[in-house]
């Protein structure tokens, strides 16, 4: 074999290696980042119908709009067919081992699967429904008025933000490993911390914005 041509199983390797940090990358960006600015922008909600419906809603151009969807869902559906296949492949071993870091890794499977399920109904109740069926974006007093009376609503927005925050705060430091940060003892101390910091900083953010939109409705 000459020195330039590769074997299967280095094939293999490398696909598998490419998919690995194919997962890992989209769920940083443009994913994360697009969460971090969406919990962002619905802060907008503390000044008003009019700001969080400019900041939230509104599209300035119907192809920028397309963009940023195609951009954001198309990583989110690759992302969870890989973060699905990485699930049923884990063997958690949390009765026998009971160490710290193996109770992040069970709570980022089982965060993924609360965030698959709130972000599914999310998108089709705030996002397609409104849309397609009432011709309109999601308006401000439909979904302040929906936090405000209806219980379950305000409890599902509650539980499926503490798991998106959970999810992206702990999935930043972990994945740092993926790229050699984080490798030695200090350092996986540091980015506990970093991860705790963030947990706190992404909920702050998204509970703020369901307050603001629970005190707006009527
Ligand atoms: C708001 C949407 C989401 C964001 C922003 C997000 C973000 C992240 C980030 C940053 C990581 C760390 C990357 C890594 O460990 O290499 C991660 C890991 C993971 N994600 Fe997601 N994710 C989202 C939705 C989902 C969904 C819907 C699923 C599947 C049901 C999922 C399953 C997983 C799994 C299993 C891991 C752990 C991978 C591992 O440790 O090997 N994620 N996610």
């Amino acid at each position: 074999m000459s020195a330039t041509t590769t074997s299967p199983e280095q094939n293999t390797a490398l696909r598998q290696f490419v998919w690995s940090r194919l997962g890992t990358v989209l769920a940083l960006a443009p994913l994360g980042v697009w969460v971090v600015l969406h919990l962002w922008n619905n802060l907008a909600a503390f000044q008003g119908a009019e700001a969080w419906q400019a900041s939230v809603t509104t599209h300035r151009h119907p192809v920028a709009a397309a963009i940023t969807w195609v951009v954001v869902l198309l990583p989110l559906a690759l992302h969870t067919v890989w973060g699905l296949a990485r699930s049923l492949k884990a063997r958690p071993n949390n009765a026998r081992y009971g160490y710290f870091g193996n109770l992040r890794f069970l709570l980022q499977r089982v965060s993924a699967l609360g965030v698959l399920g709130f972000v599914g109904a999310h998108l089709w109740l705030a996002f397609l429904r409104p849309r397609l069926v009432e011709g309109h974006a999601e308006r401000f007093v439909d979904i302040a008025h929906e936090m405000r009376t209806h219980p379950p609503t305000l409890v599902v927005y509650l539980l499926g933000t503490l798991g998106v925050a959970f999810h992206l705060a702990n999935g930043i430091a972990t994945s740092a490993m993926a790229f050699g940060i984080g490798t030695t003892q200090l350092s996986q101390k540091r980015m506990e911390r970093l991860a705790l910091v963030l947990l706190v900083v992404f909920l702050g953010m998204a509970w703020g914005a369901v307050y603001a939109l629970y005190r707006a409705g009527v």
